[in-house]
């Protein structure tokens, strides 16, 4: 509860300060809008192919890319991520930014040199520990260069601070999809899934370094920011207002968001001391809005099954910009306005345990967020509207995966490319792989395995083998079969007939 009061304070500043008037300031001084890509500032260019393929590498170099059989340069090697302390304003006018990212990190070997990823945006200074350092850019990999005297050993902590400014560019992601910053009129959104952090922040982007956020946003009177975890009061300083979040719970960065637009804020109490804060765009109808009322109830059916909600914040920022998807970002969801049906709302609740508290350890592992999240939908889909509700949706997951099979389409959940990370097949055959779980197991034991794999979990990462290894540990059985007949095989396995939900799955 100790969080509660000082947002609700500060809501009825901003209300006074007219934060939800349609009126735009004049930005003043506009800045850089120059998005060209930097030219090498002084180190040699860097070639690609920094990763362990490259037989060259010196022992004090980390790794340009963490090896995700996905997205092979996403991260980097050689460090570890603790804090990001990001501080930036955005001008309206130009949609540039100027910004210092200044990351704590340790040292995981003898580091001489390392890499951030960073796409577009110009650098205008970088120091590590203090120390001026050398840098020089090659596509996203920005490479950074200690002098000899400067050199990290293993085990020892060290501070980035990166100076930029720009224009965010987005990341282009699989079809028609754009990712990372998006500036919209009106406002900005920032959804990064799968690795479009790098569009607007230098970042170790990939879900195994995991760390802590602060966020200090300044933008014209009169838009509202929206960042994750715990708000602060906005200070105004001439036609400025200036936001600050704080994140201190472990974030992946593509759950990271910062949001701003013309949002009036709502708030109420939810379980177990748990703050809801939703920043909805104005004008948005409201029946858009009411599956928003039912989060306090999603989050007690979740926490039944689940164990306790991992963050000490929830709730939903819904923008006014065309965007297809929901994304769940940690403790403040982002949703396009006609992605907010009580289902996806229960879809993106269910991922805070399972995608943000625990994240794949790569992105291989996607089915351990979709899967998931949409067992989730089944949870809450019962606890409304009773089982046969949740038998008719078991059995359309069933049945659109049997169609796909007869057509040869079949692709198992655990075998994905950047292409196909987001189809339903991983979303639904996942779902499908835990209801396999369940009715192996029976409904005693399922919970305990979902309860141990989110506690054991909580705040880091997992992968599939992590998950297996706790559903065999709890029930006492065998389970390679099952799950590799789920996950990894072509053909559509019977769902096994036992318990809860058993039906003609013909
Ligand atoms: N993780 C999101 C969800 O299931 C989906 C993100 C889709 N990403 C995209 N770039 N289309 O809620
Ligand atoms: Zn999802």
């Amino acid at each position: 509860m100790k969080k509660y009061l000082l947002p609700l304070i500060w809501t009825l500043i901003l209300l006074a300060l007219g934060g939800c008037s349609p009126l735009r300031i004049d930005p003043t001084g506009a800045g850089p809008t120059d998005d060209a890509a930097d030219v090498t500032k002084s180190a040699p260019a860097e070639r690609g192919g920094m990763g362990a393929d490259n037989g060259a590498q010196a022992a004090d170099v980390g790794a340009a890319g963490v090896g995700d059989p996905l997205f092979p340069q996403s991260g980097n090697g050689g460090y570890d991520v603790q804090h990001y302390d990001l501080t930036l304003s955005w001008d309206d006018a130009s949609g540039a930014i100027e910004g210092v990212t200044v990351i704590a990190a340790v040292a995981t070997q003898p580091l001489a040199q390392f890499n951030l990823d960073l796409s577009g945006l110009e650098i205008d200074d970088i120091t590590v520990n203090d120390a001026p350092a050398e840098f020089s850019r090659n596509g996203s990999e920005l490479t950074i260069r200690l002098a000899d005297t400067d050199a990290l050993a293993t085990d020892e902590p060290f501070s980035i601070a990166v100076a930029y400014h720009g224009k965010p560019q987005p990341i282009e992601f699989a079809l028609l999809d754009e990712i990372g910053w998006l500036d919209y009129r009106g406002g900005v959104v920032v959804v990064s899934e799968p690795d479009g952090a790098a569009s607007w922040y230098p970042v170790n982007d990939h879900p195994s370094d995991k760390a802590s956020y602060h966020f200090t946003v300044t933008v014209p009177k009169p838009y509202v920011v929206a960042a994750n975890g715990d708000a602060t009061a906005p200070v105004a300083q001439g036609d400025m207002l200036t936001y600050e979040f704080d994140a201190p719970a472990p974030m992946a960065s593509y759950l990271v968001t910062i949001s701003i637009g013309d949002f009036w804020i709502q708030e109420e109490p939810g379980p177990d001391g748990v703050l809801i804060s939703n920043y909805f765009a104005e004008g948005l109808s409201s029946s858009l809005l009411g599956a928003f009322d039912k989060q306090a109830e999603m989050l007690a059916v979740f926490t039944q099954a689940f164990g306790p909600y991992p963050f000490d914040v929830a709730g939903a920022i819904v923008i006014d910009s065309p965007i297809s998807f929901a994304l769940e970002t940690q403790t403040r969801v982002i949703y396009g306005p006609f992605m907010t049906g009580e289902v996806v709302v229960a879809h993106e609740l269910a991922h805070q345990w399972f995608g943000d508290s625990v994240t794949p350890a790569s992105w291989e592992d996607i089915w351990l967020n979709e899967g998931f999240a949409t067992y989730g939908e089944l949870l809450w889909t019962v606890h409304e509207d009773g089982e046969e509700s949740g038998q008719q949706m078991v059995h359309q997951w069933y049945q659109a995966r049997a169609n796909e099979d007869r057509l040869g389409l079949a692709e198992p959940p655990g075998v994905v490319s950047p292409a196909s990370m987001f189809n339903r097949v991983v979303y639904e055959r996942g779902a499908l792989t835990l209801h396999a779980l369940r009715m192996t197991v029976g409904d005693d034991l399922f919970f305990q395995i979902l309860q141990t794999y989110a506690h054991r979990f909580a705040y880091g990462n997992a992968s599939t083998a992590d998950f297996i290894a706790v559903s065999e540990e709890i029930s006492g059985q065998q389970l390679d079969d099952l799950f590799n007949a789920w996950l990894y095989e072509d053909p559509l396995p019977d769902i096994p007939e036992a318990g809860l939900f058993r039906a003609d799955f013909q």
